[in-house]
């Protein structure tokens, strides 16, 4: 089992293909699903278990978030993960961390909602991405707005990794997989995959020429009307994470709602 804890004792081999998959743990299909593909297209597999302080903002969910390790390990391993790189966080940050931020992209949304949120992502990403010196980089689509923030840092700092986007695993009832679903009651639990069926409901409405207002307000009273919190539903272009009024390439759908006190987010793709 090849678990490295220090940043010094990260062992560095530029001459070997090297996949990276960045994960905080509680480790699902979802985030085995790109520990599969990147061993199926690198010679050496690294995974990291960081849960990042900085991404969490002071009401949200760090210190009761998930951290089964030992288990973690094991499916990395299993899955064909080759080493697993868990820092701690005195090791990651000093006292007066430089940060890194990316604009546009995080502007609206997840960015707007959670202040500090992709600071912190883009700061640790930067940071490991330094560290792991992969060749590929594995992200799920699921987590929309954080692809394209990945996609733009390195395409602005010349970051020398490709990013590779991996679609989002799902439940046999469609709700996709994700390390917050273990907070949702039985009840809500069962209410969850209508976040889907909206959005796939709202795809075929929009792509059958109906107007986009008025159907993602009606769309989202209906989930109002069973319990949910609906943040926002949303049509934006993926790349820029930024509304668009028609059916462009790269459109999607996005969504996020509350159940009870549990934020589930997710997305659809439109065209593309
Ligand atoms: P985490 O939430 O653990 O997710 C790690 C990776 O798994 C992310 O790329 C995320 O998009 C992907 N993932 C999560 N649920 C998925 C699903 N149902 N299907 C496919 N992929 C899924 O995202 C983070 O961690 C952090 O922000 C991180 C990038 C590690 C930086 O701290």
């Amino acid at each position: 089992m090849n678990i490295v804890r220090k940043i010094g004792e990260f062992p560095r081999n530029p001459t070997i293909i090297t996949g990276f998959v960045p994960t905080m743990g509680a480790l699902h299909e979802g985030h085995l699903s790109l520990i599969r593909m990147s061993a199926k297209e690198n010679d050496r597999t690294v995974v990291s278990i960081f849960v990042n302080p900085t991404q969490f903002g002071p009401n949200e969910d760090f210190s009761r978030y998930p951290r089964p390790f030992e288990e973690d390990c094991r499916l990395a391993f299993e899955c064909g993960a080759d080493l697993i790189f868990a820092p701690d966080a005195e090791d990651i940050y000093s006292t007066n961390p430089t940060t890194v931020s990316v604009p546009y992209v995080t502007d609206q949304f997840e960015g707007q909602r959670r202040p500090g949120h992709f600071q912190g992502v883009a700061t640790i990403v930067t940071k490991l991405f330094n560290i792991v010196a992969p060749t590929n980089s594995y992200f799920g689509e699921k987590d929309l707005q954080q692809c394209a923030l990945v996609k733009k840092l390195v395409d602005d700092l010349n970051l020398p990794t490709n990013i590779r986007i991996c679609e989002t695993v799902r439940e046999p009832d469609g709700l996709a997989m994700s390390s917050r679903n273990r907070y949702l009651s039985s009840k809500d639990r069962e209410l969850a995959p209508m976040i889907y069926q909206v959005l796939a409901r709202s795809k075929d409405l929009l792509l059958n020429g109906e107007d986009i207002e008025s159907t993602l307000d009606l769309q989202a009273k209906a989930l109002s009307e069973r319990g949910f919190r609906v943040d926002y539903l949303a049509l934006v272009d993926r790349l820029t994470m930024h509304p668009t009024q028609s059916i462009i390439d790269n459109a999607s759908l996005i969504i996020a709602a509350y159940l009870s006190n549990t934020r589930l987010i997710d997305n659809i793709r439109v065209v593309g």
